[in-house]
């Protein structure tokens, strides 16, 4: 933590770990390269999530993979893109001091239990398990959809690791609420609310879905009341920090998903367009906020709103 930081005092707490602020980069932006996370670091973000990783390389699907919708929404379906747990695992080999929780994605108990016996040795925070990627079958939201699954899948990561776990969820089939109280039951420590959700689009002169898979998931702007609300429902009826995730462009965001019971906040399509500095403008705001607010601690507005 920086002198900056202990002077405002924007540090979390995550579980059992504390995070300088509560900036995060959300999963998939960004999200495979150690050289990237020092930049982000130097940028004064509070932790990092990676790209989603799997068991083997996956190649994804061909262009166009994201499309811009206006209004800072996106649509995306990159289909999961990423080296492998062993090529990721020399890639973060060398990582001393960056806050990293590594995304973990897979179809079976035996696969999340490779990874995480791949990936424990090296330094890094803990683990966001992606239950809830809306667009490849046998994986994320298909998962995330088959309670018996998700319980499978947690009490596996569970028992591969110390470390703090975090469930991503999204909104599918099952209730939000309740796909987040599987996952604690089955021994999750955080939970992260919410994926894309599922969404498509059409080109109407040539008739054809925009996206090469047709269906994608709909990020940035158009979903932050979604997330909201289910930062809001999970953090009032579970005793577990959350983390919000989904359209957040600015400090204020971050404040509003604070008060709404969130202990930290991921950003994740707006990089596309500000780049890792959003990282340091938002903390700058959040600091004048707790200046203006006169709070000890950012920590202090998280899940007010559960009073009214
Ligand atoms: C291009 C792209 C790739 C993504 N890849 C992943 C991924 O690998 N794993 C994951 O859990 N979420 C992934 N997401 C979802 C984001 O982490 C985040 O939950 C979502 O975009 C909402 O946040 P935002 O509105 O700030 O982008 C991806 C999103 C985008 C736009």
């Amino acid at each position: 933590m920086d002198i900056d930081d202990k002077n405002y005092n924007l540090s979390v707490k995550l579980d059992k770990t504390h995070l300088r602020n509560p900036t995060m980069l959300a999963s998939g932006i960004l999200g495979i390269s150690q050289s990237i996370f020092e930049r982000l670091y130097h940028e004064n973000i509070g932790a990092v999530v990676t790209k989603s990783i799997s068991v083997k390389p996956m190649k994804g699907y061909p262009n166009p993979t994201v499309i811009p919708l206006g209004g800072g929404s996106y649509l995306n379906a990159v289909g999961l893109s990423n080296p492998g747990v062993n090529a990721f695992s020399r890639e973060l080999s060398h990582n001393k001091i960056i806050p990293i929780f590594i995304s973990l994605v897979g179809s079976s108990e035996k696969e999340f239990s490779k990874m995480v016996k791949g990936f424990d040795a090296l330094n890094i925070l803990g683990y966001e398990i992606n239950l809830s990627c809306p667009h490849v079958s046998k994986m994320g939201m298909e998962v995330g959809d088959d309670p018996e699954a998700v319980n499978k899948i947690v009490k596996t990561v569970r028992m591969n690791t110390n470390k703090p776990i975090s469930v991503k969820v999204g909104v599918g089939s099952i209730d939000v609420v309740e796909l987040a109280r599987v996952a604690v039951d089955a021994g999750a420590d955080i939970i992260t609310a919410i994926n894309t959700l599922r969404a498509m689009s059409i080109d109407i002169e040539t008739m054809m879905p925009i996206l090469s898979n047709r269906i994608g998931g709909l990020s940035g702007n158009a979903i932050k009341p979604i997330g909201i609300r289910c930062v809001y429902e999970i953090s009032k009826k579970l005793e577990v920090p959350v983390i919000g995730c989904g359209g957040v462009s600015s400090w204020k965001d971050v404040v509003e998903y604070m008060i709404a019971g969130a202990s930290a906040v991921q950003i994740g399509s707006v990089l596309g367009s500000r780049g890792p500095r959003i990282f340091n403008q938002i903390t700058t705001g959040l600091k004048k906020y707790v200046e203006k607010k006169q709070l000890k601690n950012i920590g202090e507005i998280i899940g007010i709103s559960h009073k009214y």
